[in-house]
């Protein structure tokens, strides 16, 4: 449980000035409000619950649940029996209730400096009203799923809360299609990532010939082209569409300032059998859509995530539950004021960005910045020329991103003044003290608290973490439970473990964020997290509680490896590579990485009569990329004539790892069928990465 006090030494505190404005002020305030949280949840949420617009009011209990896979089918429910739009509560109620509706919902930051964009609210709403009347137009109603592919671009929150606003289902897509979805698709024809030019049209098209070929035509696909003009005139060439169905809102764009310089841009076969223009389509439509009226329960989005046995899982998020807790954690993790301008680096296409960079800041009514580009490009001081330049006052982050900056040193980071800076935050992964110290001094000049939110796609938002002005920070600590969130440790037995103790991380009973289901298979869901412990949560992670109550996530004790802060399985991987009619069997591991946490090392073993090359394993890595994405890129291919394995045939996955890591300490090998196995391999390492 939470301690009474909060240890006084060797922990570090925020600002006293940060203390005068915050929502919760002391620790003393965090523990009444939790214990609150706890005992009365209803109340606790139905206070929430009072800021946002209800068409209908609920019925049942406020929150009701089985977490017990032995007394029957698990389930959450949130406000069963009300109804409201989330699109409503994110912008109507706030330009028209609030009246924020010349207030900026988004800063547009290209990823050229100069190439920026300023989007209201007000402007939103009219957006998105536009952009669902074309949904409504293409056919697309209530409950239909809607996969999007675009880039960091202002019309991509549009393309969310489009779909939202008409009860569609989105699924943003980062990786190969899913062929379980059926789509209308909206996607857009490139980006630049720095220096590097990402042709998303072709990427989707070979992604949907797949889908066709397994039997789910696509019928419709929405074309934004982002990489504007020079595609107009050139690249399209011949196949482009006809006159009426080009993007016509080019020259508006360039008085808004979205000025591209001059480069390659993508070519784009376009198929007017199915290819739609985006600007076309939204110019004649009205800016006027009432809201379909959803209830509580209904799917709001489906995100893929790695799931342990190979293939994604499709987590499933329902509207009010998930509204109210993306609103809550964000205004009371970064303790948001109306006057902030948020920033979160993360990719709109991850949970992250689904719930702190749409979802949770909209519905506060927050200005955030959005950004397409990279932290190191023009060059490493990036980060902190936009913080100055748009006066950021709360900034959230990745550990590989800190690591990743860190590496050049403070004078890129002192080039900019970072005055505004008030609250930084951290999610994704363990962020190592030496990264932390980094962030806190030199980044934040010991002023800021940093926040570092543990969570997860299937939470839906953070579930421990500290509260700026009251949690007192331990470098590397995700401190305590957020409101409503109840954790506990068990050990291998399923016994709850008191005091301070390492073990399982699970959670005891559900707060209003939780994921609902997997998409399809709600029998996945209940084996992957509600069997090895019945009546808890398992979140995969394991985690360590300090003397002072402090909770220390120490890693995932699956088969996950967490790179860059995204988690891949390894059977995923393998299951990629094993595609491949050169290989035979494959077993990845993860080999620690001073940026990326974790970096991909995979032995292969090849088919009878195949030899290994360079051109090969220039496959393999392409295979992976295609099949997975780019986060699944192998650092590392060993050649394994065999693999070292248990009598019984079970793949040493422990030793694998060690001969990774060139570590000869061995442990236990008792069970190894065959011990020469071993040091073949150990002889032929991978010393430098692919
Ligand atoms: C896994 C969830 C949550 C959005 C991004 C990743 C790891 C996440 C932390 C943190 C230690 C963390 C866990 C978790 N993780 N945040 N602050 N400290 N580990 O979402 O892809 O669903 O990954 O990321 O291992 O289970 P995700």
């Amino acid at each position: 449980m939470i301690p009474d006090k909060a240890p006084k030494e060797d922990v570090f505190h925020g600002s006293e000035d940060l203390k005068k404005e915050a929502h919760i002020t002391s620790f003393e305030n965090y523990k009444e409000l939790y214990m609150k949280s706890i005992e009365n949840p209803d109340e606790f949420w139905g206070d929430v619950a009072k800021d946002f617009f209800w068409k209908t009011k609920h019925t049942g209990q406020f929150l009701d649940y089985n977490f017990d896979v032995t007394k029957g089918e698990i389930f959450v429910k949130c406000m069963e029996g009300a109804s409201t739009n989330i699109s409503y509560n994110l912008l109507d109620r706030n330009v028209h209730e609030r009246k924020l509706g010349d207030k900026v919902a988004f800063y547009w930051e290209g990823n050229e400096p100069g190439d920026e964009l300023t989007v209201t609210y007000r402007e939103l709403l009219q957006r998105v009203c536009q952009f669902a009347n074309v949904l409504k137009s293409q056919g697309v109603k209530k409950g239909d799923r809607v996969s999007i592919y675009m880039p960091m671009v202002v019309e991509l929150v549009v393309a969310m809360l489009a779909c939202a606003r008409i009860g569609a289902v989105h699924s943003i897509v980062r990786r190969s299609l899913p062929s379980s979805l059926f789509l209308p698709l909206i996607r857009s024809d490139g980006f630049y990532r720095g220096d590097k030019l990402i042709n998303l049209k072709l990427l989707a098209d070979e992604a949907l010939q797949k889908c066709r070929d397994k039997g789910f035509p696509i019928e419709k696909c929405i074309m934004l082209k982002h990489l504007s003009k020079e595609a107009e005139e050139t690249s399209l060439g011949s196949q482009s569409p006809p006159a009426k169905r080009s993007c016509p809102d080019l020259q508006q764009e360039k008085q808004t300032g979205r000025v591209k310089k001059t480069r390659p841009v993508p070519q784009v076969p376009w198929n007017p059998e199915v290819d739609l223009c985006w600007h076309a389509l939204v110019r004649g439509a009205s800016d006027e859509c009432e809201p379909e009226w959803c209830g509580s329960e209904d799917p709001l989005f489906i995100l893929y995530t790695s799931g342990s046995t190979g293939k994604p899982k499709g987590v499933l998020h329902t509207v009010s539950g998930y509204m109210l807790y993306t609103a809550a954690t964000f205004k009371l993790v970064f303790d948001y004021q109306l006057d902030d301008v948020y920033w979160c680096t993360a990719d709109i296409g991850w949970i992250t960005g689904h719930s702190y960079i749409t979802y949770g800041p909209l519905a506060n009514g927050a200005t955030s910045v959005l950004f397409e580009g990279l932290p190191t490009y023009p060059d490493v001081s990036r980060m902190w020329e936009i913080v100055d330049k748009y006066h950021v006052t709360k900034f959230y982050t990745a550990p590989t991103a800190i690591r990743l900056l860190m590496k050049y040193g403070s004078e890129p980071v002192q080039k900019y003044k970072r005055e505004s800076l008030k609250v930084l935050g951290t999610v994704g992964e363990p962020i190592n003290p030496e990264a932390w110290q980094w962030y806190y001094n030199v980044v934040g000049e010991r002023r800021c608290p940093i926040v570092d939110t543990f969570w997860q796609t299937e939470t839906g938002g953070h579930v421990l973490t500290p509260l700026p002005a009251a949690t007192p920070m331990k470098p590397g600590s995700a401190t305590f439970p957020f409101f409503g969130v109840v954790p506990a440790i068990l050990n291998e037995s399923g016994e709850e473990l008191e005091g301070p103790s390492e073990g399982y991380l699970v959670f005891k009973q559900p707060w209003p964020g939780v994921m609902r289901t997997v998409y399809g298979n709600h029998q996945r869901f209940e084996t992957t997290y509600f069997k090895k412990f019945p009546g808890y949560y398992v979140t995969g992670d394991g985690c360590r509680r300090d003397k002072d109550g402090y909770y220390w996530i120490t890693g995932r004790i699956d088969d996950m490896l967490n790179v860059s802060g995204h988690l891949l399985s390894t059977a995923e991987v393998e299951s990629a590579l094993v595609e491949h009619e050169a290989v035979a069997e494959a077993a990845v591991v993860g080999r620690p990485h001073p940026v990326k946490g974790e970096s991909l090392y995979c032995f292969v073993t090849l088919a009878d009569g195949v030899t290994y090359n360079r051109t090969l394993e220039a496959e393999l890595k392409k295979q992976v990329r295609e099949k997975i994405g780019a986060i699944a890129t192998p650092d590392y291919i060993q050649n394994a004539p065999a693999l070292p394995k248990t009598r019984s045939g079970k793949i040493m996955r422990r030793v694998l790892r060690k001969i990774a890591c060139d570590e000869r300490d061995l442990g236990d090998i008792s069970t190894l069928a065959d011990s020469s196995v071993v040091e073949q391999l150990f002889q032929n390492r991978c010393c430098t990465a692919v």
